[in-house]
């Protein structure tokens, strides 16, 4: 692994590596306080954030390493207009590792195609998000022992809801796992990580209730309706407050379920579920900083690799409005195969 863009770019053998050393950090953090020593992590953050930010920042000190970077791109040139790619050209040169998170969708495959130094996709748009997915990954293994088997719910915005999209990318790695995809049909997943799903074997099925379905669950993982990523305010005005998961609810489920959001949450959850065991979703956060001091320690000491050149292009082939190559006009026009079906190589969407 180079950059990580999208969990598809982990093979299984690079997630189990990754997850023991997140396991032994665990249980002996001390031991990794110089593994970063002399490294520095760029945050660029062109979009707010609590846990990933926080937790990028806190693994690379606790490593030993230092950050700079912005939660504001107001604060940098990119107000005055500066490219995606120049930015990148700049900040590669000052840092040992890149970790973005952007509102465009194909951003950090955008930018690992400049940069010297490896690129960490911390959330593009609603496309994907798969630091969140390790943070996920360890917190069922750990508590669990292991993700194979398992029959999982994922519940409300699995349109736009990035995190859940770099979750089913990753499960594909796994063994025998049944999904329950709740969701109104207006935010059903795209259609493109159904193909997916067909094309690996993925046995899931779709329903709009998730009532019927929490007595067959071991994972029941409840999104947010992502509000900032509506186009249309009356589609969120129909599906705000669709889910909520409350403690009467839970009455039926299994007493080993595990209850995860990746956060931030609004009102999806209520808060007395906090306090019941089943509720795993902030110590799930506090997971995710040991994934992510996994992912450091190896991204931040590989060696500085120029990048091959790369074609210019001439605007975007692809017509997704929140797609990088709608403002990012030299990008190359790369396509890629998903089950089959040619889609833009930075946000998937089909040509
Ligand atoms: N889970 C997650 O990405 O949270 P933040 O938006 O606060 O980083």
């Amino acid at each position: 692994m180079r950059h990580l863009i999208d969990f598809g770019d982990l093979s299984r053998q690079e997630w189990d590596e990754l997850y023991a050393r997140a396991d032994r950090i665990m249980d002996n953090p001390e031991a990794y306080l110089d593994t970063c020593h002399g490294k520095v992590s760029c945050n660029l953050f062109y979009e707010p954030s609590t846990r990933t930010n926080f937790s990028f920042q806190t693994a690379m000190l606790r490593l030993g390493g230092s950050v700079f970077g912005f939660a504001d791109p107001k604060s940098s040139s990119v107000a005055k207009g500066e490219s995606l790619k120049d930015t990148i050209k700049m900040v590669s040169g000052y840092a040992d590792v890149i970790v973005m998170r952007t509102p465009w969708e194909g951003a950090a495959k955008a930018a690992s195609l400049y940069s010297d130094v490896p690129v960490v996709n911390a959330g593009d748009g609603g496309h994907m998000h798969p630091t969140q997915t390790t943070a996920d990954l360890t917190t069922i293994t750990r508590l669990r022992g292991s993700v194979d088997g398992l029959s999982i719910g994922l519940c409300g915005d699995l349109k736009n809801g990035r995190t859940v999209h770099s979750l089913i990318k990753a499960l594909a790695k796994f063994r025998d796992i049944r999904f329950f995809l709740i969701a109104p049909r207006e935010l059903a997943i795209p259609d493109y990580l159904r193909q997916f799903m067909r094309a690996h074997e993925m046995p899931f099925v779709e329903v709009t209730g998730l009532e019927p379905v929490i007595p067959q669950l071991d994972v029941l993982y409840m999104t947010r309706i992502q509000r900032e990523r509506f186009i249309d305010p009356l589609e969120y005005e129909r599906n705000k407050g669709i889910y909520v998961l409350t403690r009467a609810k839970l009455a039926r489920a299994r007493e080993n379920l595990l209850v995860m959001h990746p956060l931030p949450r609004v009102d999806e959850i209520s808060v007395d579920v906090d306090d019941d065991p089943r509720a795993v979703y902030f110590q799930q956060a506090r997971f995710g900083m040991f994934a992510r001091m996994s992912l450091l320690s190896d991204l931040a000491n590989q060696p500085r690799i120029a990048p091959d050149p790369v074609e210019i292009g001439h605007g975007p082939i692809c017509h997704n409005p929140n797609c990088i190559t709608q403002t990012e006009l030299y990008l190359p026009p790369l396509v890629k195969k998903n089950g089959g079906v040619d889609c833009c190589a930075f946000c998937d969407t089909p040509l």
